[in-house]
């Protein structure tokens, strides 16, 4: 590896599939690393531009292999790749553990090292591997350690974002295999139960990402509202309001989830762009030590709970969510964060959404939060 310190904070960028699944092509690339730029994603530290599923022809060439179909990218992936490039962005693809990609175009199986190759020829920066028709007798914690080796020794720093939806207990062996990333989830769709449910499901997973591997409880859908040309993800479920989304970015920043924007983002509208782009926020994210935060329990933790991460530089960001559907009164005792009040130790609290200095506490903050909502905090410890 050139770059010793690739991957060492969860990656941000845009991936094509939950707006556009196969409905993908030269253009659309082109068109959204252009909006990156242009619409400050880039400056906001958004780097990565990912084409998923169905780039490919559904057969390999004469010598086994993967060729970019002609009609989607006529002028091959490598033109893409640099055009990408050109913008000061990076470049990602995808491919498959199995025979077959999950869209049925040709998965990496016995061809990992062949396929490396072909990225690396190209100007891949990052791939995203799937897990789709991995034949039934394999391991499949051997194929991801199998592809990982193959990018490591491909010539070019290519990004491993492995994506195999939390099975066979990934989190106890990815960080052995070298992949950055780890989908720990299945697929998000565009809906509040969806962010909802991903987020529970790895409450109790924080403490096995770090730096370097993270946990990737898949891409974003804000700024989606329904906009999905695939009814399953989105399609038919008229998608989420701002105020939702806000909970959805705010979980996925401080649980250091990767943040990969899956919005058509040529036409984002202010209030999208104001989210993803909000630097208190991606700040938490992009945290040097990528700690995991740690859950304080609220009166009903299946809905009501904070989230506290300890940064580098010894504050603590803090998550209070309310993902239920009435108001409440969200309660953080201090104790349960290793502040004792007797010694006059107190948080002076920023809010990362309003940006406004909140003042200090000492013993507790409590805030009574909308349903869906939530209040994401940047707390500095003070001895009073
Ligand atoms: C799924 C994966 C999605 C997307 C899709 C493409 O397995 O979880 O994120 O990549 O395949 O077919």
């Amino acid at each position: 590896m050139q770059n010793k310190y690739l991957g060492i904070t969860p990656p941000m960028g845009w991936n094509s599939w939950n707006t556009f699944t196969h409905a993908i092509n030269e253009e659309l690339i082109k068109e959204t690393a252009d909006a990156m730029v242009a619409s400050g994603l880039k400056d906001a530290g958004y780097e990565y531009v990912v084409i998923d599923d169905c780039w490919s022809l559904r057969q390999r060439g004469q010598n086994g292999e993967l060729v970019a179909d002609p009609e989607k990218f006529p002028h091959g992936m490598k033109a893409v790749a640099d055009y990408v490039h050109s913008k000061g962005l990076k470049f990602g693809m995808y491919s498959c553990d199995g025979t077959h990609t999950c869209a049925g175009y040709p998965g990496s199986f016995e061809h990992e090292f062949q396929d490396a190759a072909t990225f690396a020829s190209w100007g891949v920066d990052y791939l995203k591997y799937d897990n789709c028709y991995k034949p039934a007798h394999m391991d499949g914690e051997m194929l991801y350690k199998r592809m990982s080796l193959a990018l490591r020794n491909c010539g070019r720093d290519i990004l491993f974002s492995a994506c195999n939806w939390g099975h066979d207990d990934v989190w106890s062996w990815i960080q052995g295999s070298g992949a950055q990333l780890f989908r720990s989830t299945g697929d998000i769709v565009d809906s509040w139960e969806s962010i909802k449910n991903l987020a529970l499901s790895q409450m109790n997973k924080t403490a096995y990402s770090g730096p370097f591997c993270h946990n990737d409880i898949d891409m974003l859908v804000v700024g989606m509202y329904g906009g999905s040309n695939d009814e399953y993800i989105g399609g038919k479920l008229g998608g989420c309001t701002d105020v939702e989304y806000r909970t959805h970015f705010s979980l996925w920043a401080i649980m250091n989830s990767p943040l990969m924007i899956g919005c058509d983002i040529r036409k984002m509208n202010q209030v999208t762009k104001e989210t993803l782009t909000n630097p208190d926020v991606i700040a938490i994210n992009q945290d040097i030590e990528c700690r995991g935060p740690y859950v304080v329990p609220g009166h009903d933790p299946a809905a009501i709970f904070s989230l506290v991460k300890p940064m580098s530089d010894g504050s603590l960001a803090i998550g209070m969510f309310n993902l239920g559907d009435k108001k409440a009164q969200v309660n953080l005792p201090f104790w349960d964060m290793g502040i004792p009040a007797a010694a006059g130790v107190g948080l002076e609290i920023t809010d990362c959404w309003s940006h406004e200095n909140e003042g200090r506490f000492t013993e507790r903050y409590a805030a009574s939060i909308e349903p869906h909502d939530c209040k994401l905090l940047r707390a500095k410890v003070s001895l009073g």
